[in-house]
């Protein structure tokens, strides 16, 4: 299988709906065999690695960690969907708070791992930050 890049991207929040789905996406479209699944939610996060193993997805070498800082080592590319459930009773606007606090963190520890450029993509319908990172060249 040919992979537009060999370089490591790491998908946070990857034990969840969108960003179990983003690991699959990226690995169908080939872009690049290292991928690293990042979660704090360890059983959810070995689930969706294990389903992964079962595709049988030839020349792949996926990894999973709880550990950010491990996930964000040596990653090129970073996909984040992570994110706190909407709950019951709960608005839009509800989420988004729950949700920059969490963007808040994961940036502190981008930074740690001397990331320097973050991009935001927000709808304005759903409220949502879907964060594009991209290490400096
Ligand atoms: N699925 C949708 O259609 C939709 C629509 C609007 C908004 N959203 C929001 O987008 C986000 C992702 O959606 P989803 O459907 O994948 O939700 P999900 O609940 O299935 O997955 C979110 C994942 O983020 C993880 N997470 C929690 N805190 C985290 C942190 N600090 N760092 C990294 N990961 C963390 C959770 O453990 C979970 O696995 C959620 O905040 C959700 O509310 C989703």
């Amino acid at each position: 299988m040919e992979f537009v890049t060999n370089e490591k991207l790491t998908i946070v929040g990857a034990a969840g709906m969108i960003g179990s789905n983003m690991a699959q996406t990226a690995i169908m479209m080939g872009l690049t065999p290292n991928i690293c699944l990042y979660d704090p939610y360890a059983p959810g996060l070995e689930g969706v690695a294990e389903e992964l193993y079962h595709c049988g997805f030839e020349g792949m070498n996926i990894t999973f960690t709880s550990d950010i800082k491990e996930a964000l080592t040596d990653a090129k590319y970073i996909v984040n969907s992570g994110g706190a459930a909407r709950k019951a009773g709960m608005t839009r606007e509800d989420l988004l708070k729950g949700n920059a606090a969490i963007a808040e963190e994961f940036g502190k520890n981008v930074k740690a791992v001397s990331y320097t450029h973050l991009r935001a993509h927000e709808t304005g319908r759903n409220l949502v930050c879907r964060l594009l990172l991209e290490k400096k060249k």
